[in-house]
């Protein structure tokens, strides 16, 4: 096998979805400690690790000014190189999260077993689920007092209409959790401080043996396809069924996916011509370097840096010479990035969100990324109408990037901004004052529910002050519903008319 081969083999490629607060990062440094890439976990608390574990990037990010800290971590586990691309959940939520959701071969679901599956948990699965790609659950905190997981479990599968398969069982949880029960090894992996208690291990066996007689078939086809999703449960502070789970993980993540070209060729990862898709542009909010780094992830062939590739979109050439790998250190044996992984180029404003790179002869282009379901709408002005033109140039070229959405109101042409997280508008008026030096100002519509209608089946007369009727960036119509009842009252009012929410 050469280098290439061997390389491509060890790649798994995924991201962490969870509310805010499940564990996301406190997981996330716990197998960072397991790949040896930190050293101390944030000793029980504290955010050291953390820290030290973005240390190789706050260099670049103190550079360039901008924020790339733990966008990709990569350590090594069991032969493995591991990629963990970041979601952020919180405040930063924005389209980037779910682009980002079409760049991962896999996803770990972390789910805090006291408060079951939670509203951002729900919305980044049902993203993921479109894809049918394998998801993997941990259900987190069990040395605190968790609820029956059966419970969970059932919960999990109806709330979210996936079948679920436990990996493993917790006995008891909080002050009485004795340990997991590990349903493939058939053993008891018992907590390092556990006080004995009969009672709860007797019934936790209980558990057990129906899960035995009666739980769902490991059917590896379901979990690849993401039909099924392997449950594990375990305490990501206490690193206790971190272990378990990241080598049952490895076991049965999948490596790189092939990906099919808009001309129906499909793009297998051990394809020697090198080809990657853009899946999320990050500019640079320091007003001093106008670059941007757009992140790329390899489908095909071995990067090298200062290779000549093509950009797809408009043919034009470019050199890949000013280039980011996302390495957690410095190793012995540097090896080049290939398919699964992801490189961040410096750019200066010739990507887009869903551009194809490729070298070579033979032209590969990947279909657009989705457009995703705004939910959030502002109005938008200028407020100097005498710079009426950078205005428009500064949103042609920001929507283009994938910042933000733009639709325009039916009669008026007024333009409306829509976003799946508000900080997509505050992005978008920091880079319009600082990269096109305009002060905009911005009309709330608040939160709406979009729906895509098929051109020949609107009537101006429809819209009304609860539907608004408006026209996104290809002109195609779309209605604004003021909630989820005034959709319900329309599509009962014009059974005829089909409405469609984008992913
Ligand atoms: P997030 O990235 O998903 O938002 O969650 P994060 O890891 O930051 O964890 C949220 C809180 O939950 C943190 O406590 C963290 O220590 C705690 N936590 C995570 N995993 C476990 C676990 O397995 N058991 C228990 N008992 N707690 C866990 P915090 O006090 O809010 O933050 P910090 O002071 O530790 O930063």
């Amino acid at each position: 096998m050469t280098d290439f081969e061997t390389a491509l083999k060890t790649r798994r490629t995924f991201a962490i979805i969870s509310h805010p607060d499940a564990g996301k990062t406190t997981l996330t440094e716990q197998l960072l400690l397991h790949g040896g890439v930190i050293r101390e976990a944030g000793t029980v608390k504290g955010r050291g690790a953390k820290k030290l574990a973005s240390s190789d990037w706050m260099a670049i990010e103190q550079q360039r000014g901008i924020s790339v800290t733990s966008s990709v971590l990569q350590f090594d586990y069991d032969g493995k190189r591991i990629n963990i691309l970041d979601t952020p959940g919180h405040e930063d939520f924005s389209e980037d999260t779910y682009r980002t959701l079409m760049a991962v071969d896999s996803v770990v679901m972390v789910v805090d077993a006291a408060k079951g599956i939670e509203p951002q948990t729900k919305k980044l699965f049902e993203i993921v689920s479109k894809r049918g790609i394998p998801v993997f659950t941990f259900f987190n905190k069990i040395d605190r007092d968790a609820r029956a997981p059966l419970e969970l479990v059932d919960e999990l599968e109806e709330t979210l209409g996936i079948q679920a398969i436990p990996m493993n069982w917790p006995i008891g949880s909080g002050q009485i959790l004795q340990g997991i029960y590990d349903l493939k090894a058939d053993e008891l992996v018992p907590f390092k401080n556990a006080t004995e208690e009969p009672g709860v291990l007797a019934e936790g066996m209980d558990e057990v043996e129906l899960l035995k007689d009666a739980g769902n078939d490991f059917d590896e086809e379901a979990v690849a396809h993401g039909r099924l999703t392997p449950v594990f449960f375990g305490s990501a502070l206490a690193n206790f069924g971190v272990t378990e789970f990241l080598q049952q993980y490895l076991q049965y993540a999948p490596g790189p996916a092939a990906v099919e070209t808009v001309d129906d060729q499909v793009i297998e990862p051990d394809n020697p011509q090198f080809s990657g898709f853009v899946f999320k542009i990050q500019a640079n909010m320091d007003p001093r370097h106008r670059d941007r780094i757009a992140f790329v992830r390899i489908v095909s062939g071995a990067f090298e840096r200062g290779m000549d590739v093509t950009l797809a979109r408009t043919g034009k050439k470019l050199r890949l010479a000013n280039v980011t790998q996302f390495m957690a250190e410095e190793r012995e044996n540097v090896q080049g990035a290939v398919p699964g992984d992801i490189i961040g180029v410096y750019d200066t404003g010739n990507f887009q969100i869903g551009d194809t790179i490729y070298a070579g002869k033979k032209k590969i282009t990947f279909p657009d990324l989705p457009t995703f379901t705004p939910e959030y709408f502002n109005k938008v002005i200028a407020k100097d109408v005498m710079k009426q033109k950078s205005y428009h140039k500064g949103i042609t070229q920001l929507v283009q990037e994938g910042t933000i959405q733009l639709y325009k109101s039916w009669n008026a042409n007024e333009y409306i901004l829509g976003a799946v997280g508000n900080l997509q508008f505050e992005v978008f008026k920091f880079r319009m004052e600082n990269e096109y030096n305009v002060a905009i100002q911005f009309e709330p519509i608040g939160s709406k529910v979009a729906r895509w209608v098929p051109a020949d089946q609107v009537d101006p007369k429809m819209a009304s002050t609860r539907n608004l009727l408006v026209k996104d960036r290809y002109d195609r119509p779309v209605f604004l519903f003021e909630n989820q009842f005034a959709l319900n009252w329309f599509a009962d009012k014009y059974p005829d008319v089909e409405l469609e929410a984008k992913m």
